[in-house]
């Protein structure tokens, strides 16, 4: 994947069910805000009015007959629509864009969780990207043991992903780490399980060299980081979310 040329700075979250994205994106949203950024914060699949759709159509427990060719082809189109609309202007913009989930996660649950071919998912994220590619991409693993996370995200409710069953995470938490293991520059892994601000922490500091930040002396405190614990950052209202 050739890397995007744009002026902003492109960084994708990935990681199984329950891996803990949600709150530590919104923490660095406001973070980078705070330092006078424009941060466009968006989910995948989402993100857009066809991406909202799509994503309702794609995770709704009820859409049984789906198959796993038209799940493909769902997130793909709706990527291309989120990059088209959304991540290249703000880019072009010189914002920070953080997206929750990317192509990764095709790969990992339609390639290593369904089954379907690697190099023809690589070929349709290609297609969707339409040149654009995250500068980094932070890895959150909860726990060896996918049934973990799996339990933490479906506490209220399960989405049709989420259905898939033990075995089906299992490949897909395998997947993750296999496509961060070929991809070490730009993938980092951040382990998930730790303490709140320790795993902040983590994240930004695979994050400094994007923003010219010390790795070993960030510009925030141990105050700063103690407060992810009581933090309740918002989920992204996607298109709102700027
Ligand atoms: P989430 O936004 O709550 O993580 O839900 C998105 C779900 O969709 C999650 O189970 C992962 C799944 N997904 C795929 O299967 N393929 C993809 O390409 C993307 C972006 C997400």
């Amino acid at each position: 994947m050739a890397q995007s040329a744009r002026p902003g700075v492109f960084i994708t979250f990935e990681g199984g069910e329950g891996a803990g994205k949600t709150t530590h994106i919104s923490f660095l949203a406001d973070a980078l805000r705070s330092q006078g950024a424009e941060v466009l914060r968006v989910r995948e699949p989402g993100g857009t009015a066809a991406g909202e759709a799509l994503r309702a159509i794609v995770l709704d427990a009820g859409s049984e007959g789906l198959s796993d060719q038209s799940e493909l082809l769902i997130f793909e189109a709706a990527r291309a629509q989120l990059v088209r609309e959304q991540i290249a202007p703000a880019l072009e913009r010189g914002a920070v864009v953080l997206c929750d989930r990317f192509c990764d996660s095709t790969l990992a649950y339609q390639g290593y969780g369904r089954g379907l071919s690697l190099d023809f998912i690589r070929a349709a994220n290609e297609f969707a990207c339409q040149g654009v590619y995250p500068q980094r991409t932070v890895l959150m693993r909860a726990s060896d043991c996918a049934q973990v996370g799996l339990q933490r995200a479906t506490r209220h409710s399960a989405d049709r992903m989420e259905c898939q069953g033990d075995a089906f995470h299992a490949n897909v938490n395998r997947g993750f780490d296999e496509i961060a293991a070929s991809c070490p520059e730009r993938i980092r892994v951040v382990d998930s399980s730790q303490p709140k601000p320790q795993t902040a922490r983590c994240v930004f500091s695979c994050l400094a060299d994007l923003f010219g930040w010390d790795p070993e002396n960030l510009p925030f405190d141990d105050a700063f980081f103690d407060g992810v614990e009581s933090y309740h950052g918002k989920r992204p209202n996607e298109r709102q979310d700027q």
